[in-house]
């Protein structure tokens, strides 16, 4: 009986650390040490596989330290019929609040045009908008968008929030469904994306969903790439619908050299770096979801293959 450890191999001796920290009877090997396929029960994986999981008989259960699973989902090597976990940490959580709550609060309080001003020396004498009179969108009521909600809340925004179904969450419009989307995005000044990417939300950050916004208002962007119609944002950011994108996922990872948006003045490019696991938080989850899985129950944060999260 094993875990094998199939993750980023810089980040091995720190997860081993906190595992054994935990349970220290449990058995670690390390990709591509397995040896013998049929003693691994668990797997570790990051966003993506680095191999072909299937030759483990054996396996009871795969576990990603990444919060998105959908490269994973889409990799033939993963077998279909074992229960995947995604990775709920709140050492994770903590960092996507904090990218989201900074961005945010910069744009409200239009940093973008002060550092312009600061490189043109010119005394920019900007009005200021109390919280209340901020509106901001968040599309996904999810671990981390209730959490970087919650935040802005409390920070006395005007909070909007959409899911697929409905919550209830103090102080915070609830929207559910793609009918409710306009209503969620109607005259928001700031919109943040924190969705899953599923067929459903594929390319979802596009000119119609900019159009609800007020006019001149911005976007934060920490979900996925492939949400984004990088056509649509560019052109909308011409035309003065949005004024700033602070964008922290591509289509392409790493965004490459000539890509466009390095360069475009509306736009703050952050390299996948919003939020990451740590294994000191993260591993808590693994280890119980090893032995759920030894037992054969359901496991913390089992993904739903069916809904794509
Ligand atoms: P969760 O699964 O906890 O939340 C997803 C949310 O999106 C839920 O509220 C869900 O609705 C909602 N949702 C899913 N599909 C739809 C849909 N079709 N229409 C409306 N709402 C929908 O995910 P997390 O909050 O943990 O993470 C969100 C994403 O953030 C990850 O999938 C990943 O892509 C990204 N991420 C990015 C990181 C970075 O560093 N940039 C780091 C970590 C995560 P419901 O509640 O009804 O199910
Ligand atoms: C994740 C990520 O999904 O880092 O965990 O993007």
């Amino acid at each position: 009986m094993a875990i094998l450890y199939a993750d980023d191999p810089n980040d091995a001796a720190a997860w081993a650390r906190a595992i054994t920290a935990l349970d220290s009877s449990l058995e670690l090997r390390f990709w591509p040490d397995w040896g013998e396929a049929s003693e691994v029960d668990f797997v570790i994986v990051g966003g993506k596989a680095p191999g072909d999981l299937r030759r483990f008989g054996g396996l009871r259960a795969i576990q990603s330290t990444w919060a998105g699973v959908n490269h994973l989902l889409t990799d033939p090597g993963l077998p279909p019929e074992r229960p995947l976990a995604r990775m709920v940490d709140r050492g994770l959580t903590v960092s996507m609040t904090e990218y989201v709550v900074m961005h945010a609060l910069d744009q409200a309080r239009r940093g973008p045009e002060l550092r312009a001003a600061q490189r043109a020396r010119r005394w920019l004498d900007l009005p200021q908008r109390l919280p209340g009179d901020v509106r901001i969108a968040i599309l996904g009521l999810g671990a981390l968008g209730v959490d970087a909600g919650t935040r802005l809340r409390d920070l006395g925004f005007d909070m909007r929030g959409w899911s697929r179904g409905l919550k209830g969450l103090p102080g915070v419009a609830c929207f559910a469904g793609m009918e409710a989307l306009p209503a969620c995005l109607s005259e928001a000044d700031i919109l943040i994306c924190l969705l899953p990417l599923t067929d459903e939300t594929r390319g979802i950050l596009n000119a119609r969903v900019f159009a609800h916004l007020k006019r001149g208002a911005s976007l934060i962007h920490a979900a996925r790439g492939a949400h984004l119609v990088e056509a649509d944002l560019l052109q909308a950011l011409s035309d003065g619908r949005l004024a700033h994108a602070v964008i922290d996922v591509f289509a392409t990872e790493p965004l490459p050299p000539e890509h466009p948006f390095w360069k475009h003045p509306a736009i703050t490019v952050t390299p996948h770096v919003a939020a990451i696991t740590r294994p000191g938080t993260g591993a808590e989850d693994i280890v119980e979801n090893y032995r759920r899985a030894m037992r054969g129950q359901p496991l913390i944060n089992q993904v739903d293959r069916a809904q794509g999260y």
